[in-house]
């Protein structure tokens, strides 16, 4: 038998959740445009929308809040912060930022430019708008198989080796300004990357003398999945895996607001002279002075102590099987998970369970509404929604997939929670055989999926 897995910590003060009712949620729905990034959030009762910023702090970190050292230059939470951030990249150049964009806005904006070309394993969002925004093209190398949404492989994260050198020789290596590892790979499900498949990049990229940076913010959660899936790990600390996988990159960039445990920071590491002093004088010039960038002196103190406790092994192995509990009881459902599940999140295969909603009405985004409507559930259309684009005749060429991603913030939601979230699922059962979705009736020229608006059909 066994037993409940009970959160690795106990709570000392609470925050009030609202519980509403569900005629409220669809007019509260309705007046956001159908869009639940236009809620308000006292109307969601479970917000999975993003795991990012929305953890909780520990008691050590809201008491090391209280002795935050606000001086502008060589504050005493910098010198902790780098000590601890040295410690874990073994990189000269650690600059502080106000979130992961800034660090992604500063890196890319010295290295790409037009004609040049980053490749990835996948490019997060706002990697790949930093780059696009500098006139440089990015590319996501997965492999095939990990596109097939249900086939169990341990690293479904990995960069496709094959790809990887077929797109330096294509593009030429001179013109390949980085190969970016971003652990785990968000986009593709939150799915780890192995230490082997990251030693392999380093290998081509010595070949061709190219530079490799880590976009590590689920860095630890990568880091049990090495532990525990990948051979010759088992005895390793968890830091120590991460160390080692940081030893192999040229360049770390973080957003401290997911495995930094905090709910503002960034982070821009780096190895080289040149390259580190010029993203120094973009620092100052865009974010603040190298000792705080674009934190004050409580955040740093705050992450300094995040970074140290997301390795601790109670809440690292809590944290992933939490997530898995929601993926496995939602899969025992009959519900369509992306497998196996990730780290931060669950994701569900909209199109399957919504197979009679067309893609050009958003399977995803429907699912997105009933989910608030029948629980005060919030959570995000990872789809065409999001990554549709037109032809030119402005009909819909719709993204690979119509997934919704349920993602688990750390340490705010317990079990009782998720049990919630999975029982909401048995009114959705109810709805799949729904015949119609959404159209959208406003749309921005880029990212849509935060403002656009739409109607029921
Ligand atoms: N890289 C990855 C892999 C991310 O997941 C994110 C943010 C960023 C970079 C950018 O960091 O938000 O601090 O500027 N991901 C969030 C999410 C927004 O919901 O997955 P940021």
């Amino acid at each position: 038998m066994k037993r409940t897995l009970a959160e690795p910590f106990k709570i000392k003060m609470v925050e009030p959740l609202r519980v509403t009712t569900e005629s409220h949620r669809q007019q509260a729905l309705q007046t956001a445009g159908y869009n639940p990034f236009l809620l308000n959030s006292d109307d969601v009762f479970i917000d999975l929308l993003t795991d990012s910023g929305t953890g909780a702090m520990s008691e050590r970190q809201w008491a090391g809040m209280m002795q935050g050292d606000e001086s502008y230059a060589g504050a005493r939470s910098w010198k902790h912060l780098e000590t601890v951030v040295k410690q874990l990249t073994g990189m000269d150049y650690i600059l502080p930022t106000h979130q992961g964009r800034a660090a992604e806005r500063i890196l890319y904006g010295i290295l790409g430019g037009k004609g040049k070309v980053f490749l990835s394993n996948t490019h997060f969002d706002t990697t790949r708008a930093n780059i696009e925004f500098t006139g440089a093209s990015a590319f996501d190398l997965m492999p095939d198989q990990a596109l097939d949404l249900e086939l169990e492989l341990p690293f479904k994260g990995n960069i496709d080796l094959k790809k990887l050198e077929e797109a330096i020789t294509h593009h030429r290596p001179e013109n390949v300004a980085a190969v970016i590892m971003t652990v785990t790979n968000n986009s593709a499900g939150g799915q780890p990357v192995s230490m082997e498949n990251i030693r392999a990049v380093r290998t081509i990229c010595n070949n061709h003398n190219l530079m490799l940076v880590l976009d590590g913010c689920r860095i630890a959660e990568n880091s049990y999945f090495i532990k525990q899936r990948e051979a010759g790990y088992s005895d390793k600390t968890y830091e120590a895996i991460a160390r080692e996988m940081l030893g192999l990159c040229d360049a770390f960039v973080m957003s401290a607001k997911k495995d930094g445990m905090v709910n503002m920071g960034g982070l821009l590491c780096l190895r080289d002279d040149k390259l580190g002093r010029e993203c120094t004088n973009l620092l100052i010039i865009s974010e603040g002075f190298t000792t705080y960038g674009g934190l004050s002196g409580r955040d740093m103190e705050a992450m300094a102590i995040g970074l140290t406790e997301v390795f601790d092994p109670d809440y690292l192995h809590y944290r992933i099987r939490s997530t898995a509990y929601l993926g496995e009881h939602l899969r025992k459902k009959g519900i369509p998970v992306v497998w196996p599940i990730g780290g931060h999140a669950v994701y569900v295969d909209a199109k399957k369970l919504y197979n009679q909603i067309p893609v050009h009405q958003y399977p995803g985004q429907m699912l997105v509404c009933d989910l608030y409507t029948k629980g005060g559930i919030r959570c995000v259309e990872v789809g065409s929604v999001m990554f549709g684009k037109y032809d030119e005749n402005k009909k819909l060429i719709p993204a690979a997939h119509e997934l919704v991603r349920l993602a688990i913030p750390r340490r705010v939601y317990t079990q009782s929670h998720i049990d919630y979230t999975i029982e909401t699922f048995d009114d959705i059962l109810e709805l799949r055989h729904q015949p119609r979705g959404l159209r959208i009736v406003y749309e921005p020229p880029m990212l849509r999926h935060f403002t656009a608006r739409f109607e029921r059909l």
